[in-house]
């Protein structure tokens, strides 16, 4: 059999890793795939110092590669929405099959691309864009076929649970470990999309439109951030026998489906919660299967190569699956925010003077929200102000947030109320 040739485009921390891996493990490739696997040209501005390339065609210019009739395989690891689909395209054009790990360019374009794709008979591989090392896309789209999938949720970026976990375990400070983060190479070109949750909406946004047969639909992914989670809130949460998470949730149910990204409580009893460090974690319900968990590396060069080597051995091996079923999909509404209902972690800067407690139990009761757990701390010395932490049962965010309001506008606390999302994920 002709060896396929393969074009890497972007010679960063994992274009270095994929060079690495299919030269290192050529051999045992080569047997998985039934025939040898080239790399015929890289297109990169900058050298990788991790990676020999006297016996590489480099380029200066990506779209040489994409040109390149030689080239089988087009991988495309320079990141970013514009250029990247611009060379997706002309990649397709030009009749070559595409693998990524690009999760912005497949969550944001990748309808496009797949139609693209579809016509020109080529095959978009984009497991690496998912949850790093985890074959999460796989798992869903094959392992898990034979599901109606009810839930998919998960640690989908490992650079806020780095920076979670780091926070909790050592005390250390939330840039310094950003730092580290980016140094080890997990952090995207613009970290705030690890910090701020649009990097795990991307990768939600993806495994959703999989798990439920919906378009990509990035736009109504509700995002919240991690940058607001206080080390009081952390501790507060593990005295309730929870730690914080981020997590990006979907869920199935009669009214449409949710899709959110946000920081979340979960048991410290539950499996997801014990998935520390760079680590990503993927929950999926199925109604055959019932409740599975992916774990592994989510960030890094060999966790993300080793995804990027797997798309490009089935496409050696023609293995050609439909890259989305996006176009057998139901239409099934994505749910606002205020529909969704979950319980709440809610916590306070209360006034220190009678009444006020039952104030705030009451306009919480008023709205129907039942109360599972309260702390109320001492005052500091010389403070008027008491910390009140509360969880509550489930309620509809609509409702949480009119009570929020009320309680924020009773003059019984000072400033507002944080408020974090809790899932029991059972
Ligand atoms: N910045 C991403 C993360 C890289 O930290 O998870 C892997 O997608």
């Amino acid at each position: 059999m002709k060896p396929v040739k393969v074009g890497i485009c972007g010679f960063g921390t994992v274009g270095g890793g994929t060079f690495n891996v299919l030269t290192q493990n050529a051999e045992q490739i080569a047997r998985r795939s039934g025939r040898e696997i080239i790399i015929e040209q890289v297109g990169a501005r900058r050298d990788n110092p991790a990676c020999d390339t006297s016996n590489t065609n480099v380029t200066r210019d990506i779209f040489d590669v994409a040109r390149n009739p030689d080239v089988d395989v087009v991988v495309e690891l320079i990141g970013g929405y514009d250029v990247a689909k611009e060379l997706v395209l002309e990649a397709i054009k030009n009749g070559k099959h595409v693998v990524t790990a690009n999760k912005a360019l497949i969550a944001v374009h990748g309808d496009e691309i797949f139609a693209a794709a579809d016509k020109a008979g080529v095959t978009v591989g984009y497991e690496a864009g998912v949850a790093g090392g985890i074959p999460a896309i796989k798992a869903v789209r094959e392992g898990l076929a034979a599901n109606n999938i009810e839930r998919v949720a998960g640690i989908i970026n490992g650079t806020g649970n780095f920076i979670l976990t780091e926070m909790r375990d050592k005390g250390r400070d939330f840039a310094d470990v950003l730092k580290e983060a980016q140094e080890l190479g997990y952090a995207e070109a613009d970290p705030t999309f690890d910090v701020e949750g649009i990097d795990a909406a991307h990768k939600l946004t993806i495994l959703s439109s999989i798990a439920y047969g919906i378009p990509l639909q990035f736009d109504n992914c509700f995002t919240e951030g991690i940058s607001k989670i206080t080390r009081d809130d952390v501790e507060y949460a593990e005295e309730l026998g929870y730690r914080i998470k981020h997590l990006g949730i979907s869920a199935r149910s009669e009214k449409g489906i949710d899709l959110r990204v946000h920081p979340t409580l979960i048991p410290e009893t539950n499996m997801v919660a014990k998935v520390d460090g760079v680590m990503n974690a993927v929950a999926v319900k199925g109604d055959a299967v019932n409740d599975t968990l992916f774990c592994g590396p989510g960030a890094g060069a060999g966790p993300t190569a080793s995804a990027v080597v797997a798309d490009i051995i089935d496409i050696a091996r023609e293995i050609k699956v439909a890259p989305l079923s996006y176009n057998t999909l139901d239409d099934v509404k994505v749910l606002e925010i205020e529909e969704v209902e979950t319980s709440y972690y809610l916590r306070m800067q209360a006034q220190d003077k009678a009444g006020v407690l039952a104030n705030v139990a009451s306009i919480l009761s008023n709205k129907g929200i039942n109360i599972e757990a309260i702390i109320q701390k001492e005052p500091a010395e010389g403070e008027t102000l008491v910390p009140v932490i509360m969880l509550t049962h489930k309620v509809q965010e609509k409702i949480m947030n009119q009570a929020i309001a009320e309680i924020e506008a009773s003059g019984d606390i000072n400033g507002s109320v944080t408020r974090i999302r809790v899932e029991h994920l059972n």
